[in-house]
């Protein structure tokens, strides 16, 4: 170990950071909500889903509770029932799979590719059998899932599709936004996402009407327009002071996203020699985390921690079929089965990482070198 010096002490992210600096107008929006006195679907919710819509280049937007919520959410108003397999990947946060087993459906899990980290087409492709009824892809880490591929499989086996935007905010692909590609597409407003909210909460995008009409039935106990219950729904609705705040923080996120790409380039000019993988070159990607992949990993992260003051995360130490409840240890995907041992998310959020850039990769090399 070398001294424990903690010179730059920079965290691995901070929300509350961000709040602070609009602190004033989303106290002004809270206060909004308090005068009006209606906390459930109001005017900020149906405000927010217009406006997220429109940034998204969708045509319906649905608030709900949470992005967990908005996947399981966004099958079932997609089709997909109990006993259906869902192809997704492994290499994502559990709530992916969780979400699918919560409605009853069967995660089928595929490799991503070394390069994209996301979904590998061929993969998927050879996965399809009589029971595949849907495929979820995740925009990881913010790099754009390759969707022209998927989408053409899709069609080809007409299966439903289904996008976790849970950390694609605003990234792209040729100028189209993910989650306009699928039948639908499910956000999280998680604090730490590229747009958090102060507390849980997430959204359905889609351009279907029927599906955007099944999701604020499914969201809201599967009522009708006369308030009876025509089908299992449930309390998963958006609140309003949490739309309230995402309407203060969307218009801000383009320049969050300007700002993460500028610090990913700045990674990439100092990480450019060192023996590390740098995530995947996109133009379109919004970069929620920004994970490098180093042999010795978890020394390498102790010590830019203990030695260096720098906080990184890990997104995910196993692949989501090694948990218990999945356990799918007879599939071998090994693409999936190193990088969750190999990858390390460096601090990219602006309000922490900003002015640090070069001096967390100064730390990582000596740590490199001293973990050897
Ligand atoms: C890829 C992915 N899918 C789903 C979720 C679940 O979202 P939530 O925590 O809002 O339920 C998250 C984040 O938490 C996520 O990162």
């Amino acid at each position: 170990m070398g001294s424990r010096d903690h010179s730059l002490r920079i965290p691995r992210e901070s929300p509350g950071l961000l709040f602070a600096r609009h602190r004033a107008e989303i106290d002004a929006a809270i206060a909004r909500v308090f005068d009006r006195g209606r906390f459930i679907l109001g005017e900020e919710v149906a405000a927010f889903e217009a406006e997220f819509a429109s940034y998204l280049g969708v045509r319906h937007v649905v608030g709900v509770a949470s992005g967990t919520q908005a996947l399981g959410f966004a099958l079932r108003a997609a089709g997909i029932e109990p006993g259906d397999e869902v192809i997704t990947v492994s290499m994502t946060f559990a709530a992916t799979a969780i979400a699918i087993a919560e409605i009853g459906a069967r995660p089928v899990f595929v490799d991503v590719d070394a390069k994209t980290r996301c979904m590998d087409p061929a993969a998927l492709e050879a996965a399809i059998g009589p029971a595949t009824a849907a495929i979820l892809p995740v925009h990881l880490h913010g790099i754009p899932a390759p969707m022209d591929a998927i989408v053409a499989i899709a069609q080809r086996h007409g299966l439903a599709l289904v996008e976790d935007c849970a950390q694609s905010h605003g990234a792209e692909i040729a100028g189209r936004r993910t989650g306009s590609f699928g039948d639908a597409a499910a956000f999280s407003f998680y604090p730490t996402k590229i747009l958090g909210c102060a507390g849980d909460g997430g959204a359905v995008a889609t351009n279907d009407a029927a599906i955007a009409e099944r999701l604020r039935r499914l969201r809201h106990y599967g009522f009708d327009q006369a308030g009876q219950a025509i089908e299992l729904g449930s309390n998963g609705r958006l609140d309003e002071i949490q739309a309230a705040i995402l309407r203060v923080l969307l218009p801000k996120i383009d320049q969050q996203i300007l700002r993460r790409r500028k610090l990913a380039a700045e990674y990439q000019h100092h990480l450019g020699e060192m023996p590390v993988g740098l995530p995947p070159a996109h133009d379109g990607a919004v970069y929620h985390q920004y994970a490098i992949a180093v042999e010795q990993r978890d020394s390498v992260r102790a010590r830019l921690l203990n030695t260096h003051g720098v906080d990184t995360g890990i997104h995910y130490p196993v692949g989501v079929h090694e948990h218990p409840l999945f356990a799918r240890r007879e599939v071998a995907l090994p693409v999936t089965e190193r990088l969750v041992r190999q990858l390390l998310s460096l601090p990219i959020s602006p309000e922490v990482a900003e002015g640090h850039i070069g001096d967390i990769s100064s730390a990582l090399s000596e740590s490199i070198g001293a973990c050897r």
